[in-house]
């Protein structure tokens, strides 16, 4: 009985004092909070109250913001327009003042009286009250008896905040697979409650073009439609659906669509591709290309080698694209693709070499560069401003243009240190089409791997740039590439909440940036979510990443989740977890047979959503026994054999023979590395201090194999960028036999090995575990 005594005592103490800034779970987080004393309680009859009658958009942001609290208390506070002054008892209080700096700031005021949101613009106002509706607590989660009759309250707090950055977008590439214009309205919303401010509506591509041109009306009649989409990933041999697929939006959609984004504070950034990925214009029109077509709308994903002719026809086409482009779509930029154009037609064409000829052009690459620069002095005429992928900077670009990076951050350091204007969308962290788990137990995209975290953790202004390059970083853009993604739902799984990671790294201060506080604020955002149904993916259970072998014929699981309210739900036969399934806790001790365990296991929310599976496998080993040598027969270092060809695989190392062979302890060091085309074989011995079960860790570009003793302890072969891949075996004190296979075929390179000890938690670099046999 007294320890209850006292654990009340306690709770009334925390409960009196102000609360802590890391109690605001407002996403993405604001520049400054300031908690104060005392609470504003919220009830029937507190009113949202703006003062100038004449103001039509102000009353509507009252009626947004009616409109926010009542998801959010399920309480419908009256709107109103009130010639009593702001800061009337029981009224929140919109305020367009002058004082702001920045055209989108604001700062919010709630004291026990009452609420102020001031700002000097109404965005600024927009993005207060997205702050706003995230400040709401209720009594009722808090301990009984401190309520005055009034379930919800706004604690006490100053908030001053202000976007990082000027340009925070989301991307949707509507062209692979089209999508109706009450998701794209939807879609405008759900970016805009995060305080993103430009939408990239990627219109037209090899698979359909999907605007409404006037002047060329069969670039929708035929240019809108393919005959059928591939299968999945049946490339080769290549396998269609069979059904016919297709739409576009005329323009008075579009004009709906933009206006809708205007009552959001987003603007739309159209783009019009060329001079690549351009089959569905030129399917409509084949007169544009080089040759003669006929043309088909895409049904395959990837690059077509079909593309624009340089032709005056073709200029004068994209003109009066762009034209009628330019009278629905009010927003300064245009984006005009240029990514991934396949010179091949250029090169056979006569007309194409007769242009390169007149314009003094040294090859193709020029010839695109004089493609792109005539259409950024037409745009640049009209008052817009051009925005194309990195590659428009090849063979040279108008100041004026805006460069967006994608192929990692290369493109928009060199842009921003030639004075260009930069958006980041790197591959590497904004690619929403990228997996955000493992791919065996995620719905099929397109490759590559960008977790929650990766996004979160996303530096738009590289180190590589000066204070004022660094200026010409206007912001970063989360890209949604749908070939993958052929409904809303699958959309929305890609998207969120890798988009609420992403609105941290657009508009929260850098030195705020903090995964474990925004992994405590992650669970308010999904619930918010919910009052719209979206499909997020709910994050996996975290504690099953990879296989694991056992002496024992027992293991430990420990999972984890970032959702503090998820129920962990687990298996340990394999079958998917269901509501029904064991509820976790706790570290289990699970029996591991002869056959092995699976661990599956899911979140589930009290909504019913769930997090797709994870699944380990953990299986029963016994140690290898080390050989019968001593420590003074060995030397430090592996030997080395080094190639220098190109290879595809660790496997075509073996029969070839080495340029250099020698012995090192450094598998980067320059004996044994250029920087493509080479491969090397690495042996020796791997003393290990104590028995147990080891984990590896090779992460390599290109591809990497480790072998221990005949077994294959890690696979990290083939093509690819760098990636870890890791394993276990189970080894006896002492000398093991080891082989490390690497090579490089081009692009970046890299490889480490790092091992894990039996009970121990960091990894190392096992520099000093490798021997080798000497003189031999
Ligand atoms: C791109 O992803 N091709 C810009």
């Amino acid at each position: 009985m007294l320890r209850r005594l006292i654990y009340l005592a306690i709770i009334t103490a925390l409960t009196a004092c102000s609360p802590d800034i890391s109690d605001f779970n407002v996403v993405p987080f604001p520049t400054h909070i300031s908690p104060k004393a005392g609470a504003f309680d919220l009830n029937e009859s507190t009113a949202i109250v703006v003062a100038d009658q004449s103001d039509q958009e102000l009353a509507q942001l009252a009626a947004y913001a009616a409109e926010l609290l009542e998801l959010e208390l399920g309480l419908p506070l009256p709107a109103q327009t009130t010639t009593t002054h702001p800061g009337t008892p029981n009224t929140i209080g919109l305020v367009l003042s002058e004082d702001a700096t920045d055209n989108e700031s604001y700062t919010i005021e709630a004291t026990a009286e009452a609420v102020l949101v001031r700002a000097a613009t109404h965005a600024g106002l927009f993005y207060g009250l997205q702050t706003l509706r995230q400040l709401p607590r209720s009594r009722a989660d808090q301990p009984p008896g401190n309520s005055n009759g009034s379930d919800w309250y706004i604690p006490a707090v100053v908030i001053e905040d202000a976007p990082r950055f000027s340009y925070r977008g989301m991307h949707l590439d509507v062209g692979r697979h089209f999508f109706p214009v009450e998701f794209v309205k939807r879609y405008i919303d759900l970016i805009a409650m995060y305080k993103m401010n430009r939408f990239h509506w990627h219109l037209t591509e090899d698979q359909g073009w999907r605007i409404e041109i006037e002047k060329y009306p069969r670039l929708t009649e035929v240019g809108a439609y393919r005959k059928e989409t591939i299968l999945e990933q049946n490339f080769d041999p290549y396998v269609g659906d069979g059904i016919p697929y297709g739409g576009f939006y005329n323009k008075d959609e579009i004009r709906e669509v933009v206006a809708h984004a205007k009552s959001r504070y987003v603007t739309v950034v159209p783009e019009i591709e060329m001079p690549g990925h351009s089959l569905g214009a030129l399917a409509a029109y084949p007169e544009l290309a080089c040759t003669n077509g006929p043309f088909e709308v895409a049904t395959v994903w990837g690059i077509h080698e079909d593309i624009y002719c340089p032709k005056e026809e073709t200029f004068a086409f994209l003109e009066d694209v762009l034209t009628e482009v330019m009278e629905v779509f009010p927003g300064t930029y245009i984006h005009v693709g240029g990514d991934e154009a396949p010179k091949v037609r250029w090169e056979e064409s006569t007309l194409a070499q007769e242009v390169m000829e007149r314009e003094g052009l040294e090859d193709e690459h020029a010839l695109q560069s004089y493609f792109i620069r005539r259409i950024e002095s037409f745009l640049r005429a009209r008052g817009r401003q051009l925005i194309g992928w990195d590659e428009i900077l090849e063979g040279g670009l108008a100041p004026e243009a805006t460069v967006m990076s994608w192929r990692g951050t290369a493109g928009g350091i060199e842009a921003a240190k030639q004075g260009h204007d930069v958006i980041m969308t790197p591959t590497s962290h904004v690619y929403f089409d990228y997996y955000q788990g493992n791919p065996d137990n995620e719905p099929l995209a397109i490759g590559g791997y960008t977790p929650l975290q990766e996004v979160y953790e996303f530096e738009p202004v590289p180190s590589e740039l000066s204070p004022d390059e660094a200026q010409h970083i206007l912001g970063a853009q989360g890209n949604v590439w749908t070939e993958y993604m052929k409904t809303t739902d699958y959309v929305e799984y890609m998207v969120f909440p890798r988009a609420i990671a992403l609105s941290e790294v657009v508009w929260s201060p850098k030195e705020a940036r903090d995964w474990d506080a925004f992994a405590r604020r992650l669970q308010p955002q999904l619930e918010w979510l919910d009052h719209f149904a979206v499909n997020y993916r709910v994050p996996q259970v975290d504690g099953l990443e990879s296989d694991r072998l056992t002496l024992d014929d027992r293991a430990t699981i420990a999972l984890t989740t970032l959702l503090p309210n998820a129920t962990i739900r687990y298996t340990t036969d394999g079958s998917d977890p269901t509501v029904e399934s064991t509820s976790y806790s706790q570290p289990q001790v699970l029996p591991v047979d002869e056959n092995g365990v699976t661990i599956t296991a899911r979140a589930f929310l009290a909504s019913g959503m769930s997090s797709p599976p994870s699944r380990a496998r953990i299986r029963r080993t016994s140690l290898r026994v080390a050989e019968g040598i001593g420590d003074g027969q060995l030397e430090s270092g592996l030997e080395y054999a080094y190639y220098e060809t190109q290879v595809e695989s660790i496997h075509d190392l073996s029969g070839l023979t080495p340029i250099r062979t020698g012995v090192t302890s450094d598998v980067q060091s320059e004996e044994v590395v250029r920087d493509e085309q080479f491969g090397t074989r690495f042996e020796g011995f791997l003393k290990v201090p104590e028995s147990g079960v080891y984990s590896f860790y090779l992460t390599s570009d290109d591809g990497s194999s480790l072998i221990i003793g005949d077994e294959t302890v890690v696979d990290n072969d083939g093509f690819h960028g760098l990636t870890e891949v890791s394993g276990q075996i189970a080894l006896e004190a002492g000398y093991h036999p080891l082989t490390l296979l690497y090579f490089q075929a081009g692009g970046g390179k890299g490889l480490q090995l790092t091992v894990q000890a039996p009970g121990q938690e960091q990894q190392f670099d096992p520099q000093s575990w490798l021997y080798h046999m000497p003189g031999r």
